[in-house]
């Protein structure tokens, strides 16, 4: 039941690892000196470092202009008074800086393994499920024919190049349907780093795709013209303005802007990364596409299942929560191909500027003739597959600042022998830990996941690609899948690690499909293996080999790997404060027009010292070192959204002292 969510209760030591040598909790005590020089400032931090953290360059800073006027009346009295209230205010900062959105202490992963925590359901949050009609004002078509509509960005590798996506022309959709000519509008983007002066143009390429159902009934489609263009040329951390289109028709689009992320370094980071799954068209998903926008991010991760087109037969019409319970009879699993189109307009407002990362799930496979999947994912979306070598958009990886991301494919072949998991072996050995100290994977179903719904279900793919990850030390796993959000205790291979990934699940986006409820734990609901086959690979159900449910299937209470899970609809927000420490906030829907507290909220610590990954950062000379360190207290991108608390107090103090 929950209790204490915000402080969560620290276990007793790390047991059970696989070497055995994680047995003393003092390794992990807040008094380590390597890792928690950051949040140790309430007794023993310096001066220096407490004006630091609250922006002052040093202790005269607030002296300057009338103060300095009056300083010369002041007496030794009022100087004192006025080095309390400046100490009061750097303990507040001080504070501050390890407090949460609420204001209580944010919890770190230092002082884990925590005891699991459930927050039931609120069942009154499983309303409002249905899916936004076709002529709701955010999924209609605004532009005419030839105009680029559902502008998008996505990251390539690295800041020196994005890409640009939009839509042109009318997609069909009928008995018969003839696919329009992709060479038949350029694809143009002008660009340039102030508004109104394009500079530099890209050109790129299109393309259309069909999704043909040969079935007595079943409607055809064929898309639009899909445009992508990598720009070239950028510089890392500016802000771009462009317009794409034709102009030749002329069709250019209104002038859009993105800012290029910062370069790898240990101490750059993107402010703030949003991280979205199993989104859908819901109001739900408008509750949560809003409240990432509000969030203002720089980047968003979206860890697949993201349209819910294939709940819907193709003659459009009401789509379903469970498919094959309201269609029983459909030939195939059909797909309504007009909610992509949708969807990218209802993206767009946040695509359109924010570079979007996606990685497929399983709702994305739409079968149709031939056996072809995927099409609709592979054509409509840039991915740097060839710019990180994997030369599919299945998986790829891209550097944002400090962090190496890694999209993983579940519903292609991920075993030992594949090309997945021999491009992930290279793609992890290239990995320099002193440009990129954080390397952050992502893919759709979750390998560790105490609900009931998709209970083991990618058991295979864990039992395969888990000791790689591992070995290479990858920090923070985000998945999807499942409708809830759920924490883990960081684990490898079922058993609490101190270097295993903090694994968390995310696909509570808000889709048709409503929020999962039950846990596998809950009286009678542990389900039968074979329950949860997966779309792709195949059965590999395992009982557990040791702990509380040693020979079982399912455990008789929460898994001690799982830390926290709730079910609610929301997103969440990764901040990476430098190269060892980074603030997760879980984000509800029912929060975000009231107090907006976080619904779940930790630092993520790595301790490279600790942890060591087999890549550069364990061998090389110590060029980047002091990426290695811990956080310096310096670091102030966490005061950021306090500040205007901060000024308030400023204020308030500063009027006393002057009085
Ligand atoms: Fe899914």
């Amino acid at each position: 039941m929950a209790s204490s969510r915000r402080h969560p209760q620290p276990r007793t030591p790390w047991h059970q690892t696989r070497t055995g040598i994680f047995h003393q909790t003092k390794a992990y005590s807040v008094s380590d000196p390597q890792t928690f020089h950051f949040l140790d400032l309430s007794e023993s931090a310096p001066m220096k470092t407490v004006s630091t953290l609250l922006c002052f360059p040093n202790s005269n800073a607030v002296e300057t202009g009338a103060g300095q006027e009056k300083s010369k009346t002041m007496g030794a009295r009022k100087a004192l008074t006025r080095s309390i209230a400046i100490l009061v205010l750097a303990q507040a900062a001080a504070t501050v800086a390890v407090m949460g959105q609420s204001g209580g202490a944010i919890p770190t992963t230092l002082e884990g393994p925590f005891e699991p925590v459930t927050r039931r359901f609120d069942p009154s949050l499983r309303l409002g499920s249905d899916d936004l009609p076709m002529d709701h004002p955010r999924l209609k078509k605004n532009v005419t024919s030839s105009f680029p509509e559902q502008i998008s960005l996505a990251l390539s590798t690295d800041p020196s190049s994005m890409w640009v996506s939009w839509i042109t022309g009318d997609a069909q959709i009928g008995k018969n349907v003839t696919p329009l000519d992709p060479s038949s509008v350029a694809s143009e983007v002008w660009y340039g780093t102030e508004s109104g002066k394009y500079t530099s143009q890209q050109d790129g390429r299109s393309a259309v795709y069909s999704q043909l159902y040969p079935f007595k009934g079943l409607l055809n489609y064929t898309s639009g013209i899909i445009h992508h263009v990598r720009l070239k040329g950028l510089k890392a951390g500016i802000t771009y303005y462009f317009k794409c289109g034709d102009s030749s028709l002329p069709a250019m689009s209104d002038e859009y802007s993105f800012k290029t992320m910062p370069s790898s370094s240990p101490n750059a980071y993107p402010s703030r990364i949003a991280v979205i799954g199993d989104l859908g068209l819901t109001s739900n998903s408008s509750t949560t596409v809003d409240h990432v926008i509000k969030n203002d991010p720089a980047l968003v991760l979206m860890v697949g299942d993201l349209t819910y087109a294939n709940q819907y037969l193709t003659t459009g019409g009401q789509g379903a929560s469970c498919f094959s319970c309201s269609f029983p009879n459909a030939p195939i699993r059909e797909t309504y191909q007009p909610r992509w189109d949708g969807w990218g307009r209802f993206m767009e407002p946040l695509t359109s500027r924010v570079p979007m990362m996606v990685i497929e799930g399983n709702h994305e496979i739409e079968p149709q003739v031939d056996g072809i999947t995927f099409q609709s994912y592979r054509t409509r979306f840039a991915v740097p597959s060839e710019e990180s070598r994997s030369n599919s958009s299945f998986y790829y990886s891209f550097n944002a600042g400090g962090v190496h991301f890694i999209m993983l494919g579940a519903y292609v072949d991920y075993n030992i022998t594949g090309a997945q998991y021999s491009w992930l072996m290279d793609d992890l050995h290239r990995v320099d830990r002193s440009l990129t100290p954080w390397v952050v994977a992502a893919w759709h179903p979750p390998w560790y996941n105490s609900y009931n719904s998709h209970y083991q279900e990618f058991e295979c793919m864990r039992q395969q690609m888990e000791a790689l990850l591992y070995q290479y030390k990858v920090d923070i796993v985000f998945n999807g899948h499942v409708h809830a959000y759920e924490r883990m205790n960081r684990v490898y291979n079922y058993t609490l690690d101190p270097c295993g990934p903090v694994y968390i699940t995310i696909g509570d986006g808000g889709n048709i499909e409503k929020v999962d409820v039950d846990f596998a734990d809950d009286p009678g609901k542990c389900p039968k293996p074979e329950d949860n086959k997966p779309e792709f690979g195949g059965l590999c159900p395992l009982n557990f080999s040791s702990g509380p449910a040693k020979g079982k299937f399912c455990w008789s209470k929460q898994p001690e790997w799982s830390a926290y899970r709730e079910s609610s609809f929301g997103h969440g927000i990764l901040e990476v404060v430098n190269s060892t420490y980074a603030l997760w906030t879980w984000h509800r829907n029912q929060d975000a027009y009231k107090e907006d507290k976080p619904g779940d909220q930790i630092f993520i610590v790595r301790q490279p010292g600790l942890c060591s990954p087999t890549t550069k950062e364990s061998s090389d000379p110590p060029q980047g070192a002091q990426a290695l360190e811990p956080a310096s207290p310096s670091s102030t991108r966490i005061l950021s959204y306090k500040m205007m608390w901060l000024m308030s107090l400023l204020v308030v103090s500063f009027g006393v002292v002057t009085r």
